[in-house]
């Protein structure tokens, strides 16, 4: 039985879509990479957003099967409104993977989390045999942490604990990350909470150090991992 009475009307991206145009031209470019059966996995963010949007298109037009593995509860509410079948990793392993960053160094590390989801967009990375992230020239940086502070998700009893830990590790500055429209802190899709952490210096190792922190679920750094960038 179906309800007459669903909540996840058209989805809207909350808030403007910084560079839309280029963002929709890659969104189209992974669209055309799209095959008949694939499970692909699914990131999340306002790129991710648009090119959901394109494979949608393609999958109506061409009547392409494919399955999704979504990496945030935003983008789960997108499939279903788009009538995308989805999966998840207990289930099936994913194809290949997509997904926004919100920097991208010369060597294709990345600093993700904007939108608190990095946990699960790395979980889905780590099981995709081919990644790519589609990025506009405003995400690429010389060094990173340039712009972004590196969000780092953990247990919240934890806090205190692990923000001790991140300033030895050489944090400049580490802040809870508070919520917009509830009371208090983002709480996660895990339901954790993030610090948001600036660096002055990432060095290739700062992603393994701050994992081994306790307390520590995931953190927004992807250093070293096998990324094709599309731009
Ligand atoms: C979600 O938590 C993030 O990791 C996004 O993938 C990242 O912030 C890129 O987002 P945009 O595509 O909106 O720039």
């Amino acid at each position: 039985m179906n309800w007459d009475n669903h909540l996840v009307i058209k989805p809207k991206w909350n808030g403007e879509i910084i560079n839309k145009e280029k963002k929709l031209e890659l969104a189209k470019k992974v669209a055309a990479m799209v095959k008949e059966g694939q499970v692909i996995g699914f990131g999340s963010g306002s790129t991710s957003f648009l090119a959901i949007g394109e494979i949608a298109k393609r999958m109506e037009d061409e009547n392409l099967h494919i399955t999704a593995i979504p990496t945030s509860k935003e983008v789960e509410m997108l499939c279903h409104y788009l009538s995308i079948p989805t999966t998840n990793l207990l289930e099936q392993k994913p194809d290949w993977n997509f997904d926004g960053a919100d920097e991208v160094d010369e060597k294709k590390n990345l600093i993700k989390g904007r939108g608190a989801a990095m946990f699960q967009e790395k979980l889905v990375m780590g099981c995709s045999k081919e990644r790519y992230i589609l990025i506009d020239e405003s995400k690429r940086v010389k060094v990173l942490g340039e712009k972004f502070a590196v969000p780092v998700e953990i247990y919240s009893n934890s806090m205190n604990f692990v923000k001790q830990e991140l300033l030895k590790l050489g944090a400049k500055e580490v802040t809870l990350r508070l919520a917009k429209m509830k009371d208090g802190p983002v709480i996660t899709e895990n339901g954790n909470v993030i610090l948001d952490t600036k660096f002055d210096i990432i060095e290739e190792d700062l992603e393994k150090k701050i994992k081994e922190i306790t307390g520590v679920i995931e953190s927004g750094l992807f250093i070293g991992y096998d990324v094709t960038v599309i731009s």
